[in-house]
Formats: C-alpha cells, sequence, structure tokens
C-alpha cells in the first residue's frame, strides 16, 4: 500500500524510488484519446489570458516554481516571478496588469501559501493550485486545481512532489503553447516518458550514490553546490535536502557567484558538488569548478550524456534540454538520503521540521 514502507528502510526512498511511475502516471492523466496534452479548458483560458504569472510557494515547492518559471517562459512565452510565500505576504510586489497566481503546494495546507491566496482573491486575481492533496486548504480555496498524481508523500524531505510539480508545470506549459498557437520544438509527453526511463537507470545505480556520498560527506561540516541557469534551480534544492535530513550546512550557488564571496570558505576537502547539464554553460560551469578545485575543493561534477568529458563522477542519461531538473535532481536526493543515513539521522523525520507547516 501506499502509505507502507514494505522493504524500504525509510519512506523517503521509497518515494524517491517511485518517481519514474509517478511521472507516466501524470503522463497518463494528461492525455486525451489522441495522446494530446489535456488540461481543464477554463485553466487554458486563464494562461492564454495572463500577462505574467506569479508563482507562490514555500521550501522544496519553491524550488520546484524556479525551475517552472524557466518552463512556462520558453515554452509558453509568459514572464513569470517565483515567490517566496511568506515573504509575498508581507511585501507584496507590484502587479501586472493581469496577473495570474499558481500556487504550489504537496500538501495544499500551507498557511504561509494560503495567506498570499486570501488577500490575491480579495483583490480579484484569478488563481490555480498545483497540489498532491485535491480537497486541500489551497485547493478548495483557489479557483482552479491541477493534481500531481504523486501519491501520499510521508517523509517530511519532498521527492516525488517535487519532480511531480515539475512535470506538471511543463504540461500546463506545453498545453499553453498550443492553446496560444506557438510552435513546439518537441514532443512533451514523449520527453516525460524518456525522463522517467533516466530516472529508472538512476535509481537502479543506487550503491554508486551511496558510495560517493560516503566520499563527499564523510567527515564534513559544509557543502557547496554549483550550477547555472536551470541547474542552480537544481542545486538550490539539492542543498536543500542535504540541510534538512543530514544537517550538513549545505548552499547553492550559481556557479558565477561562489567567487564573490563565499569562495573564502573552501578549505582542504570542502566538497563541491557541481551540475553540467546545459550546453551553455557547459564550460564555464566547468570553470567554476576548476576554481574550487584549485583551493583544494573535494570537487564532483554531473553532467549528462552528449556534454561530458573525461573524469565527470555521474553522467546523467540525455533528456531533453528543459527537463533535465527531473534527471538530475534523482542524484541529489540519493546523496542527502545517504548522508543522513550514514549519520544515523532519522531520515523520514528529521528534527524541528514537520511535513505540513499550518501556522504562518
Ligand atoms: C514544510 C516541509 C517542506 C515543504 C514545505 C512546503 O516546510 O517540511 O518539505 O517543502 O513545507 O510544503 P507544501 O506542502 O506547501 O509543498
Amino acid at each position: 500500500a501506499d502509505t507502507e514502507k514494505g522493504t524500504y528502510d525509510y519512506f523517503m526512498l521509497k518515494e524517491i524510488d517511485e518517481q519514474p511511475f509517478v511521472i507516466r502516471k501524470i503522463i497518463q492523466h494528461y492525455q486525451d484519446e489522441e495522446n494530446n496534452i489535456k488540461v481543464e479548458q477554463a485553466i487554458r483560458t486563464e494562461m492564454a489570458e495572463a500577462d505574467r504569472i506569479y508563482i507562490v510557494a514555500a521550501g522544496t515547492s519553491y524550488n520546484a516554481g524556479l525551475v517552472g518559471k524557466q518552463v512556462l517562459e520558453n515554452v509558453a512565452g509568459i514572464p513569470v516571478e517565483v515567490h517566496i510565500a511568506s515573504e509575498f505576504s508581507y511585501n507584496m510586489p507590484l502587479l501586472s496588469e493581469k496577473p495570474l497566481f499558481i500556487f504550489i503546494s504537496q500538501s495544499g495546507e500551507t498557511a504561509d501559501s494560503r495567506s498570499v491566496l486570501v488577500k490575491t482573491q480579495a483583490m480579484g486575481y484569478p488563481s490555480i493550485t498545483v497540489t498532491n492533496v485535491p480537497g486541500s486548504t489551497l485547493s478548495r480555496e483557489a479557483d482552479y486545481t491541477l493534481p500531481l498524481y504523486a501519491g501520499p508523500e510521508i517523509a517530511v524531505a519532498s521527492t516525488k512532489a517535487y519532480t511531480a510539480q515539475i512535470a506538471v508545470l511543463t504540461i500546463l506549459a506545453v498545453d499553453t503553447a498550443v492553446a496560444k498557437g506557438l510552435p513546439l520544438e518537441f514532443d512533451p509527453l514523449q520527453e516525460l516518458a524518456i525522463v522517467a526511463n533516466a530516472m529508472e537507470t538512476l535509481t537502479d545505480q543506487k550503491e554508486t550514490f551511496e558510495q560517493m556520498s560516503l566520499d563527499l560527506f564523510k567527515d564534513t561540516r559544509n557543502a557547496f553546490y554549483i550550477g547555472r541557469g536551470v541547474d542552480y534551480y537544481v542545486v538550490q534544492e539539492a542543498s536543500l535536502k542535504l540541510k534538512e535530513i543530514s544537517y550538513i550546512q549545505a548552499e547553492g550557488f550559481a556557479g558565477g557567484e561562489l567567487k564573490h564571496g563565499t569562495i573564502a570558505l573552501i578549505e582542504d576537502g570542502t566538497p563541491v558538488i557541481a551540475i553540467a547539464t546545459q550546453e551553455n554553460v557547459n564550460y564555464s560551469i566547468r570553470g567554476n569548478v576548476q576554481e574550487v578545485a584549485a583551493r583544494g575543493a573535494n570537487t564532483c561534477i554531473v553532467s549528462m550524456e552528449g556534454l561530458d568529458q573525461p573524469g565527470d563522477t555521474v553522467v546523467l542519461p540525455h533528456v531533453h534540454s528543459l527537463l533535465t531538473p527531473l534527471v538530475s535532481v534523482v542524484p541529489m536526493q540519493l546523496l542527502a538520503y545517504y548522508a543522513a543515513v550514514q549519520r544515523d539521522c532519522d531520515v523520514d523525520k528529521p528534527r524541528n521540521l514537520a511535513k505540513s507547516v499550518t501556522v504562518e
């Protein structure tokens, strides 16, 4: 059953493993008989009419929103802002003429996000909730809901909801592009199916990531993750995962930014993990890795087939360049998981954290 661990030590590992199946389930739910993308007509209309999208979320859902922005802007041609719910609520930015709000929330119960929804609704603006729990507060109170179909997520550290959120936002972006008559240079459902297979290739290599986690994090107090472009968004999620469950202090940086201050923290053996899945920044991110390696960092590069170079620690199976976060995040989740296991942490119930935070 969905709410039992079965042979797994922790729900988190089970939920990491479920990701390929969740992606396939999302494909099924969002396609019609002719294998075209199917999204509620009213949502399509709102998306086509909006002049700007405001994504509002917290935690991992915020990190998924960052990736969603990249996809929505590239595919649907709509400007997108991503906001931390607790900031937006008390420090509202100037809004465009026809804003559309997208609330991303695994639980649909996050009070910080709800407080924004209450305000934007009072202002008369339309809203969509992307959630794993249809019928939750945010789902009931927003105008529309896009379900994630990820099944119950029990571990406090979110994994399958993050990838499901990105997949659903991708589908929404493509649907909007089609509604607007924009040219599409890829078949999204086919590309998502390729992603599901790539995820499976990675979850089948757990020993590799267990060993890598040991090599990187065994005696460390801190760790840095770097990336550029969409990889920068993924490293923010990678560092959050590590912090949440292993209590190792970690930060995700834009590759070019480390040298503007934080490189001062690099010592002999400091782990620096780089994600390199984007062709346009492949050389610059590798340059950033060299900068920290020259200062003694224990570096590793996670690249993608076609962009890989000799010596890369992990080479991800090739997927569409807009969808790489769905795949590159899997090793990051596993690295964090094994770091927490090695430190005897309570993986599913990290200290001080709650699965859903219903107070502001
Ligand atoms: C809590 C959880 C996080 C989660 C965040 C947002 O802080 O510990 O894992 O990302 O809430 O939750 P939501 O349900 O709104 O996605």
